[in-house]
């Protein structure tokens, strides 16, 4: 595995006084070398909070994470150096968190450069290089204040490709553009991954990722909930091969589909037969004879 996260859990103080909030409640997630992964979910299920703690901007509550065989969280601070500077390409949400307002476009992709040292007396012609790709070629010498949103995310992507990451992680990349440069994004990503050999793991609340990642999970409330494999034929995605996830807990969570089809439902009884688990809805006594009882 390039990227292993065990049980990762992440809290965070809540707005209400002395009450905690889990963001990240036990997730577990492996990526292979050379996958194109994406993970769907709405606003608030923790995408953000997992690239954050993937990339070690910020620290997980409890839980491990390994890169290439090794355990991110114990990583000394000249290893933690190495691992963001030339293993891991982020782009985060918020352009003001990749962008350097006062640099020109090419000083910002040059700037990871300079200071790994990798591509000495070959940085401009990197940087051009990869603005070229992203479609920025005319625009290397504009502010970011003189860029659209969706050109603003397009330089932040050639920024975390500087180093030749392992490793590119991106959270919404395709959340300012319209849909002509949201497909040209999508194609340029497939291609590193497809010729480079890179790795992509993509968060997301945009479902047409789903349709070109090989692997999508879904998150919900701090968990992967499930998985898509996209197969190479299909264009459309068929939520019915979606498969429920059962993570190392053995927790597993209904689809909101599936628990809707049943009213009140709070337990099921578990049956084991012939190599397939039966799962029957259980209706609680006890409760309805409470309810009597009222
Ligand atoms: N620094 C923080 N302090 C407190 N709560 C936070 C913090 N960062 C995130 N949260 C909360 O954690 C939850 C997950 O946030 P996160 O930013 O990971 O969601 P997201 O899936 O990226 O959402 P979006 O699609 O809106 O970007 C949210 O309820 C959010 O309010
Ligand atoms: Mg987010």
């Amino acid at each position: 595995m390039l990227l292993e996260c065990r049980d990762l859990i992440k809290i965070y103080p809540s707005p209400v006084e002395g009450l905690m909030f889990p963001a990240l409640r036990g997730l577990d997630l492996q990526i292979p070398p050379a996958e194109l992964i994406s993970i769907i979910g709405p606003s608030g299920a923790g995408k953000s909070t997992l690239l954050r703690l993937i990339c070690t901007f910020d620290h997980p509550s409890s839980g491990e994470i390994w890169f290439d065989g090794k355990l991110v969280n114990t990583f000394t601070n000249a290893e933690l150096e190495e691992f963001r500077l030339n293993k891991v390409g982020v782009m985060y949400q918020a352009p003001e968190d990749n962008l350097i307002w006062d640099l020109n476009t090419i000083q910002n992709v040059m700037l990871p450069m300079r200071y790994s040292g990798k591509f000495r007396g070959n940085e401009k012609a990197r940087a051009e290089e990869l603005l070229e790709k992203v479609g920025l070629k005319g625009k290397t010498h504009r502010k970011p204040s003189q860029l659209s949103g969706g050109e603003q995310q397009r330089v932040s992507i050639a920024i975390a490709l500087a180093n030749e990451p392992k490793l590119l992680l991106a959270d919404e990349p395709t959340g300012e553009l319209d849909s002509v440069t949201t497909a040209v994004i999508i194609d340029y990503l497939k291609q590193l991954n497809k010729d480079d050999g890179l790795t992509i793991l993509v968060v997301t609340h945009d479902k047409r990722f789903a349709k070109m990642t090989d692997k999508t999970y879904r998150i919900l409330d701090g968990r992967l909930t499930t998985y898509h494999i996209r197969s190479e034929e299909s264009v459309e995605v068929d939520l019915e091969e979606e498969v429920v996830i059962v993570d190392s807990q053995g927790t597993l969570r209904l689809p909101r589909e599936v628990s809707h089809q049943f009213k009140d439902l709070k337990a099921v009884k578990i049956q084991v037969k012939n190599g397939k688990i039966e799962l029957v809805p259980f209706k609680d006594k006890m409760k309805s004879k409470e309810g009597e009882q009222k």
